[in-house]
């Protein structure tokens, strides 16, 4: 961390106390910290303390006591890093939609560094959906969480919103900045989100991914360095990406096998993190089908297993990932997939396990090797994931 030039963005929760202990640590680290508050943060810890540890004039108002503009555009694009601790439930609902009425908001929204936040605030207002929501549309902007902890809370109830400890925010932040770019030069394929199956040009067979998993796999591997080809099924969320990942959108699995296939040969790393339907129907209607009788047959017929094609095709300084989705003898069946599809490593996640699958920013996997080992991993955030995947990947 040794020169970098972090701004700490603190909002008024009665969390912003234990910011004096992270500023510690990140000026102990050797960064170089600027903080920010809002007006109203200074209620829940003083500036000038911050500003003793930091070692730097604190700034809560576009205008100093001299009279002197604050240049939040200055600031901004001078960071390393920015990161927004703790992020209240305002806060982030300011960040999510453009509301922009103080020095942090206008230093957030002028920053083209990384952004980490720690949201803070009680049990019932983060689970809240409306709060729920604007965390999800800052990570699909490309922000980094830090996830809220459970536990005791300020109103005396326990569950999660706790803010993350200080030395949590720091160890995210010293391996942020411990990235090598290791994987520069590699090319990365990697696959998100559902496919869907026409059955009449209204209707589809499909399922729940949204692609969340795919875009953390991409962020992890473009961060290392790699150029990253990312192949999107229906409804995974457009967002902002950077330079080295290349988006292609597909529909059904036919296309989503083409574009694996054209892109294939050239990735040293592929990472097939996609829910491909197994099934079609076997022909399109071409209008759409009316109520009859009481039933519908379907004829289904089996689409491509893309994995296992590319399997087939894998040369020996390729490395194929695949994932498994399970609900039953989890570990036999990823086990058995991880042979089958002649895979180095499978990610396997159990719909048995609360804040694993589909939708969710967290996930629960468990690695397999085709060496034999296993490594489970806790629950953690989609992102952690696919960090530790990467790590892996780097590893092998
Ligand atoms: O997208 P999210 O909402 O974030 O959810 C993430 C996820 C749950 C979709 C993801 O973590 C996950 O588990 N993806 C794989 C889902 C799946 O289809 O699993 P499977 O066990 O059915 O397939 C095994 C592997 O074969 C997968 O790598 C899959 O991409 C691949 N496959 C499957 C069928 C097929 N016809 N072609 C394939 O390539």
């Amino acid at each position: 961390m040794k020169g970098k030039r972090i701004l700490l963005g603190i909002s008024g929760g009665i969390a912003a106390y234990k910011c004096c202990t992270l500023v510690r640590l990140l000026v102990k680290q050797g960064a170089s910290v600027q903080v920010l508050m809002t007006p109203d943060a200074a209620d829940f810890v003083s500036p000038l303390t911050l500003s003793v540890l930091s070692k730097n004039p604190v700034h809560a108002n576009f205008k100093n006591n001299n009279h002197e503009w604050n240049n939040h555009v200055e600031l901004a694009l001078n960071a390393d890093l920015m990161i927004i601790a703790p992020a209240t439930a305002n806060t982030i609902g300011k960040m999510a939609h453009g509301i922009c009425d103080n020095l942090l908001l206008a230093t957030y929204f002028s920053a083209k560094c990384t952004v980490m936040f720690a949201p803070a605030m009680d049990l019932d207002m983060h689970a809240h959906k409306a709060i729920q929501n604007n965390i999800n549309t800052l990570t699909g902007y490309g922000n980094y969480i830090i996830p809220a902890e459970s536990g005791e809370l300020a109103s005396g109830l326990s569950g999660t919103g706790r803010m993350a400890e200080p030395e949590t925010i720091a160890a995210h932040i010293e391996s942020y900045f411990k990235k090598k770019n290791t994987l520069k030069g590699k090319q990365v394929l990697i696959t998100a989100g559902p496919t869907y199956e026409a059955i009449d040009p209204v209707r589809f067979i499909g399922n729940h991914s949204t692609g969340k998993m795919g875009l953390s796999l991409a962020t992890a591997f473009a961060e290392e360095g790699a150029n990253v080809v990312l192949i999107c099924g229906p409804g995974v969320q457009q967002i902002a990406l950077p330079k080295n990942i290349t988006r292609i959108d597909v529909v059904a699995a036919a296309q989503m096998h083409e574009a694996c296939l054209k892109h294939f040969k050239q990735s040293d790393i592929t990472v097939m993190s996609a829910a491909v339907a197994d099934y079609r129907p076997a022909e399109m209607a071409s209008s759409k089908i009316k109520k009859k009788s009481n039933g519908l047959d379907l004829t289904l017929v089996k689409n491509p297993d893309i994995l296992h094609d590319l399997g087939t095709k894998k040369s020996a300084k390729q490395l194929l990932i695949g994932f498994a989705l399970e609900t039953d003898n989890e570990r036999q069946h990823a086990a058995e997939k991880l042979k089958r599809k002649n895979l180095d490593m499978i990610v396997l996640n159990s719909l048995n396990d609360k804040g694993a699958g589909f939708g969710t920013d967290t996930n629960k996997v468990t690695l397999l090797f085709k060496s034999k080992r296993t490594k489970a991993l806790p629950l953690m955030s989609k992102l952690d994931v696919a960090t530790e995947i990467v790590k892996e990947v780097i590893s092998m």
